[in-house]
């Protein structure tokens, strides 16, 4: 028997798990990622998600997507290589193994995309970040959820976390379903929400409190993945890149809003600011 310890992110915490960046390194010091993302129509928000990811310090970043996001993807993001993945949706996933993948922003849930999907799973044993399409497919079957490598990461909002676990009478009740699923599956938990939580494997949970209703818009949560495989790539623990990723994601939407406003603040706005989290973190 476990118990819960609830804690809050404050900035002493962030000032512990950061690791300013080592001057005698090179591109391989900080990993290597793949955006696994996008289908015709939503090729956008695999490119929010690589632009996150860039802007987030990796060494080298793929965006892995069907071969209609290939121009797009090449002009909006020339720091990222291409690797395609079928024509209008994903129809197979292969990276070399040493590539920390984030899986999920516009996949669509295509039977293909779901095939390849699953089979990648079943082959896989280094974590991992899932999120949106990703997290729909894994809801289609109860056994999918089994194959997700240990100590993942996965992202859902509340209607994504009830498609996976089922309906909870209110958000008391679903932090303790999350907990009791992170535990039995080894996943950490990222309940997306106003303040998001962040639900470890033994059970704790960490609150978030930046951010702001100026992130309550369409592509959000696309720079979040982003910015959690820049940071599981670069070599942070799952636990650490759960923490400081979302607690860069809402500041960096903090420091967007003040210069913004809530209203006009764009998600690719958020993504410029990371640069002034980075710095006054550092
Ligand atoms: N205050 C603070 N943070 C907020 C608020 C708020 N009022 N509203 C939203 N956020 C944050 C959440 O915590 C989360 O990090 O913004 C992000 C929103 O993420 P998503 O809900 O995933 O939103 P979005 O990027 O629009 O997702 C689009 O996800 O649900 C799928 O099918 C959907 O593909 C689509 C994709
Ligand atoms: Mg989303």
């Amino acid at each position: 028997e476990t118990e819960t310890h609830y804690f809050t992110i404050d900035e002493g915490l962030i000032q512990n798990i950061f690791k300013p960046r080592n001057e005698y390194s090179h591109k391989g010091t900080f990993g290597k990622l793949a955006i696994v993302g996008g289908n015709y129509g939503k090729i956008g928000a695999a490119v929010l998600s690589v632009k996150a990811a860039l802007k987030s310090g990796a060494g080298l970043v793929f965006a892995l997507s069907p071969k209609c996001g290939y121009d797009i993807l090449q002009t909006t993001s020339p720091e990222a290589m291409f690797i395609e993945g079928g024509e209008n949706y994903i129809e197979s996933i292969e990276v070399d193994q040493e590539v920390v993948l984030g899986i999920g922003p516009g996949l669509g849930t295509h039977d293909k995309t779901e095939e390849s999907l699953i089979n990648f799973l079943k082959n896989c044993s280094s974590p991992m970040i899932l999120d949106a399409d990703a997290l729909n497919i894994i809801s289609k079957d109860t056994f999918y959820i089994k194959l997700i490598p240990k100590n993942s990461i996965i992202t859902p909002h509340p209607k994504e976390f009830e498609r996976l676990f089922g309906t909870t009478k209110d958000a008391f009740e679903r932090t303790d379903l999350a907990i009791q699923k992170a535990m039995e599956h080894t996943l950490y938990i990222v309940l997306k929400d106003h303040h998001t939580q962040i639900i470890t494997p033994d059970g704790n949970v960490f609150f978030n409190i930046t951010g702001n209703s100026g992130l309550a818009k369409g592509g959000s949560g696309d720079i979040l993945t982003g910015i959690l495989t820049s940071l599981l790539a670069q070599g942070y623990s799952s636990e650490n890149t759960a923490i400081l990723g979302v607690w860069l994601h809402g500041k960096s939407a903090d420091f967007a809003a003040e210069k913004h406003s809530k209203e006009s603040m764009q998600p690719t706005d958020v993504i410029k600011e990371l640069e002034t989290t980075f710095l006054y973190i550092n």
